[in-house]
């Protein structure tokens, strides 16, 4: 039997991309370059609490050990070397003062590997936050410059440390944006946000326009100042 025709306008339109049509990424070891801060031992415990392996990385490996002691859950600590030696996907949490340095110092632990950069470069005053420029456009496409052999990525620059640390909150109700050059690479990326509770990961673009992303944590500030609030956000009809 002849199936019956698609209608008209379904033939002309390709279907929307499920955003959760993801891979498996359950068995990827996550690292955490300064993973003993507030933002990287946050995503090391919603990384853990989702049953992945994590290994926090520290320039000291005493204090990455210490970090991974208090959260429990199997998480691992090791110098920062160490730590993107072993790790599959390797999240960048240092501040923007410390990226290119810390980069540079990695590139051949970090050859192939899936990097994800959530370096916001802000400035403070006492009018509060604002964005940087940097150089080469973003703190994410420094990182791809540093580590032409990596598959750099970025995300998570959105989310709330304070949030992401407290035991107490079962859901970080947020969506994350991805950016990146190979739709491989953010399809993983989107995957490993979907661990967590709450969490949706949404493709935003390359690397060039990560620059707006990093910046716009200035607003978020503004908006968490004003209204003592935590906030995340929704990208709609997605
Ligand atoms: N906090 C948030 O809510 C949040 C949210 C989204 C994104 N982010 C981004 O995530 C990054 C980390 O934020 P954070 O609040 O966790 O920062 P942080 O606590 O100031 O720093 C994180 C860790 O980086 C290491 N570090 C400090 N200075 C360094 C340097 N000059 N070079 C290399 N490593 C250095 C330290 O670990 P060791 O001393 O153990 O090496 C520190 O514990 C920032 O770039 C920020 O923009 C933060």
């Amino acid at each position: 039997m002849t199936p019956p025709a698609a209608p008209a306008d379904a033939a002309a339109k390709p279907a929307a991309r499920d955003p959760w049509d993801l891979p498996d990424v359950s068995a990827l070891v996550i690292g955490v370059l300064g993973g003993t801060g507030d933002q990287g031992r946050g995503l090391a415990y919603r990384f853990a609490r989702a049953g992945h392996k994590v290994i926090i990385g520290s320039r000291a490996e005493e204090r990455a050990q210490a970090a991974a002691a208090e959260l429990g859950l199997g998480v691992e600590g090791a110098d920062n070397a160490e730590c993107a030696r072993r790790s599959d996907a390797v999240i960048v949490a240092v501040p923007w003062e410390g990226h290119a340095k810390t980069l540079q110092a990695l590139r051949e632990e970090l050859a192939g590997k899936l990097v994800i950069d959530c370096v916001n470069p802000l400035g403070f005053d006492k009018k509060g936050a604002y964005a940087l420029k940097p150089e080469e456009g973003s703190a994410a496409e420094q990182a791809a410059a540093l580590l032409p052999e990596s598959r750099v990525t970025a995300a998570f620059h959105h989310l709330s440390a304070v949030l992401l640390q407290d035991p107490e909150v079962a859901e970080i109700d947020t969506d994350v944006m991805v950016l990146g050059e190979r739709r491989a690479d953010t399809d993983l990326v989107q995957a490993l946000t979907a661990r967590i509770p709450g969490m949706r990961g949404v493709f935003a673009g390359r690397l060039r326009n990560a620059h707006q992303v990093e910046s716009l944590v200035a607003n978020l500030i503004s908006v968490n100042r004003r209204y003592k609030a935590h906030a995340g956000l929704r990208v709609t009809d997605v």
